[in-house]
């Protein structure tokens, strides 16, 4: 089934029920208006409707029709830049922070679960931290001393981490992390959103969002909203021009599940210390009649920047084999897919005042291989700081801070950016469209112009310019995903320039 991305690779949640809801049929007067019902957008909404406000949630998609349909459903206080590194670039009471507000997100999402009575296959399990193979085991006894120093007293050495394949050598044992299915989780979610008398609306386009006293949020179909507050939780913000997405960098991850017999694997979350790093967990799966019928082992990564790589079939045939070599039990591959991530400079979230200095508009983003803890600080964060009460999260996830620490990231990724600029001058994917198969696109120079070009499966071709509007990137074709992907600050559109998600306002243009 394609998802909000125009995907046709299938994940591990596909199965879930949702609910469905209808766009917004006319205009409206809220206190707060969340735009994006992924898990950050519908977590803000609940808990501002648990202290009584009135929330309308605007989407253009299903709920959790995102980048949080297509997670792989860790919750971990294991960060993933490590505490030692955080320490650096965040100082002491930054990294001691940092980890009280993830393992606090867990512990938000249990409560919720049991308050809300959300059956999401929550559990908590034991996550082992290795060394990648040809790596020196040293650097874990820096991350345990960090890990003590920041608080997380719980984390423990042991000899070996219980992949039954390898042995990993000496690991570090962090207890109490999480895991769930998101999809069922944002359902229950949603429900209890209604319970309180507050709305969801789907297949609702937001194209603008004014500041002020009140906020006014247009939307593509006509209605308006007009609300105290407004929380921009579209992954990217649609909101900020340019501040924010100099500080995050939009990076591509795989993930395979394979089949293993119910058991057969200790379930708990591994990851090793490679850069990228590879990570894998056990989902247990249940039959109709809720009985263990068997699990599904989960791992993820070999990311890449976007629109740097297109070799997706090694990518995943290098996943399939790690988790072979340590994990013989695993069976048949059952799913494949990929999805994309916003990295910030300085490895934790932006998640509170608009910086661009809309009034009253927030936002959340910079999500990292942490969004759903990093979502779920912005549903315990943002609703503090539009009421406002005081959040010692505050200055920590600020959207306006500058780390100095984080200028040599910052300067790398954004010389990465300036590079794609170059795309202009270069020629096309291919020399010209006979060389597009049918269901693929590719970029084609056209004189000075460059022109995203897409065949569909009955051979008809369908031309956008390739001029991305965000600000002028020039987009590639993914042929994975099937979507057009800009390299500069990670817009998408579907294969006929629709967008999928922002920074882009709207649309790829026609082409001349
Ligand atoms: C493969 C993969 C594995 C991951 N694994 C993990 C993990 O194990 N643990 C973890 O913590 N994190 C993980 N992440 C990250 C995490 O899943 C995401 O960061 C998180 O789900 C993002 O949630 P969100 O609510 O910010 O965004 P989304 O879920 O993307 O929601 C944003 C919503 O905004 C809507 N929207 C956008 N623009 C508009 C507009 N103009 N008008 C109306 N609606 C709009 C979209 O339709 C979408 O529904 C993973 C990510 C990927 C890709
Ligand atoms: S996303 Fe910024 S230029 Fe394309």
């Amino acid at each position: 089934m394609p998802n909000a991305s125009g995907s046709t690779t299938s994940t591990w949640m596909e199965t879930a029920d949702l609910p469905t809801f209808g766009p917004l049929d006319g205009d409206a007067r809220v206190d707060i208006c969340v735009v994006g019902a992924g898990i950050a957008g519908l977590t803000v909404a609940y808990e501002l409707s648990r202290r009584g406000k009135s929330v309308l949630v605007l989407d253009d998609n299903p709920i959790g029709g995102g980048e949080s349909g297509r997670t792989t459903g860790h919750l971990s206080d294991m960060l993933d830049e490590g505490f030692h590194l955080l320490e650096f670039l965040q100082g002491a009471e930054g990294a001691r922070l940092a980890f009280e507000s993830h393992r606090a997100a867990i512990n938000r999402i249990e409560e919720i679960c049991r308050d809300e009575e959300i059956d999401c296959d929550f559990d908590r399990v034991d996550g082992y931290l290795f060394a990648a193979e040809g790596q020196s085991p040293d650097d874990l006894e820096k991350e345990l001393e960090a890990c003590h120093r920041v608080g997380k007293s719980d984390v423990s050495p042991v000899d070996r981490a219980p992949m039954p394949g390898v042995d990993t050598g000496k690991a570090l044992k962090h207890p109490g992390q999480g895991q769930f299915h998101v999809l069922k989780y944002l359902a229950g979610l949603a429900a209890a959103i209604g319970r309180r008398g507050c709305r969801i609306c789907t297949g609702t386009r937001v194209s603008k969002i004014e500041g002020g006293s009140p906020c006014r949020v247009e939307t593509d179909g006509g209605p308006t909203v007009e609300a105290g507050s407004v929380v921009v939780a579209t992954n990217s913000p649609i909101s900020d021009w340019l501040a924010i997405h100099t500080k995050q960098y939009p990076y591509r991850t795989y993930v395979v599940s394979l089949e293993v017999p119910a058991g057969a694997i200790p379930t708990a979350q591994f990851s090793d210390t490679a850069d990228p790093y590879h990570y894998a967990r056990i989902h247990p799966v249940r039959n109709r009649e809720g009985k263990a019928d068997h699990d599904l082992l989960i791992v993820g990564g070999e990311d890449h920047r976007v629109g740097e790589a297109d070799d997706f079939d090694a990518r995943f045939g290098r996943l399939e084999a790690w988790a072979r070599e340590r994990f013989p039990e695993a069976g048949e591959v059952e799913h494949r897919w990929s999805g994309q991530v916003l990295e910030p400079a300085d490895g934790l979230a932006f998640i509170g005042e608009d910086p661009s200095g809309k009034e009253n508009v927030f936002i959340s983003t910079g999500d990292s291989g942490h969004g759903l803890t990093h979502g779920t600080i912005a549903g315990m964060l943002i609703p503090d700081l539009i009421l406002g009460v005081d959040n010692p999260w505050a200055k920590l996830y600020d959207p306006s801070r500058k780390s100095l620490r984080s200028l040599r990231t910052f300067a790398g990724e954004n010389l990465n950016v300036a590079a794609q600029y170059a795309d202009w001058l270069t020629g096309g994917e291919v020399a010209s469209a006979n060389e597009i198969a049918p269901g693929s696109g590719a970029v084609v120079r056209e004189g000075l112009k460059k022109v995203a070009v897409y065949r569909d499966e009955s051979g008809t071709l369908h031309r956008r310019s390739a001029v991305c509007t965000h600000l002028q990137g020039i987009v590639r074709w993914n042929d994975l995903e099937k979507s057009w992907d800009c390299p500069c600050h990670g817009a998408r559109y579907d294969p006929k320039g629709r967008v999928i998600n922002g920074p882009a306002p709207m649309g790829l243009a026609e082409a001349e």
